[in-house]
């Protein structure tokens, strides 16, 4: 059962780099502002690619056949529960890890599940989402926006609205957001105005 203010989706199949070390200072900030975090490391999960049977787009509650098979529904959980989401990832080929993409692609029967109007999706609460994403290159106009419109058109099924990333570029080696300030400070805003967007919720603003 999902119980903290704000969820942290921590993407990289790195244990211990970068989008990591900016999870950690988001579950920080957040709770220096008065909120509660959790970060969800993604490759602590088994998640199976969807098989495009489209067996969820026939079914009355919009199911999927894997949906016993993995967790993809376990990290669902949390996105529907959640007051307030941030996602932590690297790009990897301009785009999210394929670990979160094969993710995100499970969430298809969530998509049907909205285009069918079922009423368990239409009721769900609209909520804020965030997104910190980390690259190695230091330049490139679309650096980032592979992984803002997947994420964006994923969490939007959830009730979700990602707003505009913070992009993180030239950090490639793990430790290297460490050695800028910077970047850190941006990343400890991001967690604040996460927990100040779970506090004014709290409150029912
Ligand atoms: C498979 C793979 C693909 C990558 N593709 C890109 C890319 O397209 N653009 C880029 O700037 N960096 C790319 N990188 C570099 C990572 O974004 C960078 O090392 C980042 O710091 C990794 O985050 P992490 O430390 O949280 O794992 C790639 C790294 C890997 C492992």
């Amino acid at each position: 059962m999902w119980d903290a203010d704000v969820a942290i989706i921590a993407c990289s199949h790195r244990a211990g780099g970068n989008s990591d070390a900016a999870a950690e200072l988001l579950e920080l900030a957040v709770r220096e502002a008065g909120a509660t975090a959790k970060i969800v490391p993604l490759r602590d999960y088994e998640v199976l690619p969807c098989l495009a049977c489209r067996a969820c787009a026939g079914d009355r509650l919009s199911r999927c056949v894997l949906a016993r098979k993995d967790q993809a529904e376990e990290l669902f959980a949390v996105l529907v529960r959640a007051p307030v989401v941030v996602f932590a990832s690297p790009i990897y080929f301009y785009g999210v890890p394929s670990r979160c993409k094969t993710w995100v692609d499970r969430s298809q029967r969530f998509w049907e599940a909205r285009r069918k109007g079922d009423a368990w999706i239409m009721e769900l609460r609209d909520r804020p989402a965030y997104a910190c994403l980390v690259a190695g290159q230091p330049s490139g106009q679309k650096l980032f926006e592979g992984a803002r419109f997947t994420l964006k058109y994923f969490l939007v099924n959830f009730g979700l609205t990602l707003s505009e990333p913070l992009g993180l570029r030239g950090m490639d080696a793990a430790g290297d957001l460490a050695s800028h300030p910077d970047a850190v400070r941006l990343v400890r805003e991001l967690g604040r105005d996460a927990a100040l967007m779970a506090l004014r919720g709290r409150n029912g603003a």
